[in-house]
């Protein structure tokens, strides 16, 4: 029997474990809360957005985006993190990405306060990570971890397979995996012989965005299987970037799309919203 990862499950039980730690800080006085900036109308940046305030709202962390239009400039994107950088009553802070071209999204995202980041993006944040003593981590590789760890599904010893090399996701998980003493290949859309690659995951980690990537071919009997892909098929439904139905046969546990790795990565950033709150008034 394969086992299907329940993202939004576990999503849940993380929730109501911040509740506790929401209580604590409101006993001081404190509540929890975390800004979005959006820049422009991409339409799956408003569904995104829309989960993330709907979680925070759930566990008592107070959410806000700060709406700018899609011809904002870089100044003015600047100034909006600033503002937010100085509220006391505001411990998390994320750009939604991405960004229109005009703008330039590192400097961007280097202007968030370190402490504030709770995207993890900041290089202070990322270095951290690389030297094994993370504080603010990325949220869906933070994601990704929780559901190996709630599933105790060994990670030590084993060889981890990452398809995709982004910052966001495949480099911060790798750094993860690494920690905690996997073997870690992080392949991309140019890997020679990708296939060769997977085969021999005991972990098989897809983030490549491109729908049904992994098919049933390219896993090996028993391996655990995240898919971190959200792509929108023509029909409008979402697809991940693994063939599921074929691929789960073979799989001992597979994470779906919709309702995997998605609702994690939003958990995750309440958490790091809950986290960042309690950093920055210590008791
Ligand atoms: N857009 C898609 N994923 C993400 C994310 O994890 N963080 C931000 N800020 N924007 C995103």
């Amino acid at each position: 029997m394969t086992l299907v990862l329940d993202g939004a499950a576990m999503a849940r039980e993380l929730l109501n474990e911040l509740r506790g730690r929401v209580a604590q800080l409101a006993q001081r006085g404190i509540r929890p809360g975390l800004a979005t900036v959006v820049v422009g109308d991409n339409p799956a940046s408003k569904v995104y957005v829309r989960n993330k305030m709907r979680s925070c709202g759930d566990v008592g962390v107070h959410a806000e985006v700060r709406q700018l239009p899609g011809d904002a400039s870089q100044a003015d994107v600047l100034q909006t993190v600033e503002a937010l950088n100085a509220r006391t009553d505001i411990h998390g802070m994320i750009v939604q990405l991405p960004l229109p071209r005009a703008i330039d999204a590192q400097r961007v995202l280097q202007a968030i306060a370190v402490k504030k980041d709770v995207d993890g993006f900041n290089w202070a944040n990322l270095g951290a990570l690389v030297d094994g003593h993370p504080s603010l981590a990325p949220c869906t590789p933070l994601g990704v971890m929780r559901m190996l760890d709630r599933a105790r599904l060994p990670v030590e010893g084993r060889h981890a397979v990452i398809i995709g090399r982004s910052s966001i996701v495949g480099k911060p998980l790798a750094l993860m995996l690494i920690a905690r003493g996997a073997t870690v290949t992080v392949c991309n859309s140019k890997t020679r012989d990708l296939a060769a690659f997977t085969r021999s995951a005991d972990i098989l980690v897809a983030a490549a965005g491109r729908a049904k990537l992994v098919t049933a071919d390219m896993v090996q009997d028993g391996a655990v299987v995240i898919d971190v892909g959200i792509n929108r098929l023509p029909d409008g439904k979402l697809a991940g970037d693994v063939d599921y139905e074929a691929v789960k046969s073979k799989a001992s546990a597979i994470t779906p799309v919709p309702g995997g790795v998605g609702p994690m990565t939003v958990a995750m950033l309440v958490a790091n919203t809950v986290s960042a709150a309690e950093r920055l008034n210590p008791s």
